[in-house]
């Protein structure tokens, strides 16, 4: 049975985005269609909330962060005021549960209402039944759009969070990639598809910065987790670079032509945490915002010590076998709906076959080893429009 989404309290559209759906007949789409049918594909898998122990990690690794900024929300807000909160990019919920279980300790008897911010292809029934019966007493509110829109009315979000969601490109990939990237990460510094994924990114991260300014009451918190780039801008993580590899192979031996080849990618651009700072610190936004606290740091392995414990000479049989056969049930929960927009389901099976013999028993090949930047902005007193005037 299908579980109606509820979107209960609808946004001041200050920019005229009109209804949330993803319209469908004749007149020119508005921007907030164009953008609704580019991502519109986008999903996690039916599976991702068993498929996403690092992504959970990440989720638990911004739990901290979170805690400090309720605990000092709660002590401000009056009493008997519902604590509003927004979780951007919550998938199906399974990381959810911590950020969600920490600012409850902290709220004592307040009342907590969650929105969940997703696209609209998200499994909202899964996400319902994840989080609902593990918080009886939070009031849901269920949002499925794209975080690059208007959401909430002006002045009304205590706390705002996000992990592992931010670096989702807001209008899905802008330009295929050449040279068997399949992130414009791959590329060098410069390149010119790269700077197009770069710029994409830059404006969706200072577009929500200047949404959510409308939205988050002076006071309040945006607590993110960005996954990103090293510090030189690559991809460190050895998943990536093998998943290039195989894409290399199917562009080599014909199994897939060159437009194929172009479109196969996945829509995340990773900034550095300079890029995150510079869009911060810059522009209206530094008036807006102040950063509270940053981390950059890798993060620990999803497979915890059964696979970076041992050393690759200890990686050997059916063992390596059971860790490959999770990192690659993992990979495909994020990216198998960017890649068959490129692929047939053979070409999609041919490609996973490939990352596998390319593992070629080491799942150190498959590692998630991603890096982070973890994030506290707080909303100063300077009205949006305030800033206009100054500027
Ligand atoms: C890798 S999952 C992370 C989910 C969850 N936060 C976690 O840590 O497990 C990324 C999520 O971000 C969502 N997402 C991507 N772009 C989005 C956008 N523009 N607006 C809202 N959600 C978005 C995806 O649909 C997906 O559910």
């Amino acid at each position: 049975m299908l579980l109606h989404v509820t979107d209960t309290s609808r946004p001041v559209q200050p920019h005229g985005a009109g209804d949330l759906s993803c319209g469908g007949d004749s007149r020119e789409p508005t921007r907030q269609e164009k953008m609704c049918r580019r991502t519109s594909s986008l999903r996690m898998s039916i599976n991702y909330n068993s498929n996403s122990s690092a992504q959970a990690l990440g989720s638990s690794t911004l739990t901290p962060f979170l805690a400090r900024v309720t605990t000092k929300l709660n002590e401000s807000l009056p009493k008997g005021e519902v604590f509003n909160v927004y979780d951007y990019g919550c998938a199906t919920g399974g990381s959810s549960i911590a950020p969600i279980t920490a600012i409850c300790d902290r709220i004592g008897d307040r009342k907590l209402r969650a929105n969940m911010v997703d696209l609209p292809m998200n499994d909202w029934d899964v996400l319902r039944i994840t989080v609902e019966p593990q918080f009886p007493d939070v009031d849901f509110v269920y949002k499925p759009q794209s975080m690059y829109l208007p959401i909430a009315n002006e002045g009304t979000v205590h706390l705002g969070y996000s992990s592992y969601a931010q670096h989702w490109l807001g209008d899905g990939a802008p330009i295929g990639l050449p040279e068997g990237a399949m992130w414009a990460n791959q590329l060098p510094p410069g390149h010119q598809d790269r700077l197009v994924w770069e710029e994409s990114s830059k404006r969706d991260w200072e577009t929500l910065l200047a949404l959510r300014a409308r939205e988050v009451v002076p006071g309040g918190f945006l607590v993110f987790h960005i996954q990103s780039s090293s510090s030189c801008g690559g991809l460190g993580e050895a998943c990536a670079a093998t998943m290039q590899q195989a894409k290399l192979e199917m562009i080599a031996d014909g199994e897939i032509s060159v437009e194929q080849a172009r479109k196969m990618v996945v829509p995340e651009y990773l900034k550095s945490p300079t890029e995150i700072l510079a869009s911060v610190t810059s522009g209206a936004n530094q008036l807006l915002w102040s950063v509270e606290e940053l981390q950059y740091k890798k993060l620990p392995c999803p497979l915890g010590e059964d696979l970076c414990g041992r050393s690759e000479n200890d990686l050997g049989g059916d063992f390596a076998d059971k860790i490959i056969k999770q990192q690659i049930d993992m990979l495909r929960a994020f990216t198998d709906s960017s890649l068959e927009l490129a692929l047939d389901s053979e070409q999609l099976e041919t490609f996973w076959a490939r990352a596998q013999r390319l593992a070629n028993g080491n799942p150190k090949k498959l590692e998630f080893d991603v890096m982070g930047t973890f994030i506290v902005l707080k909303r100063s007193s300077v009205s949006p429009v305030d800033h206009l005037i100054c500027a």
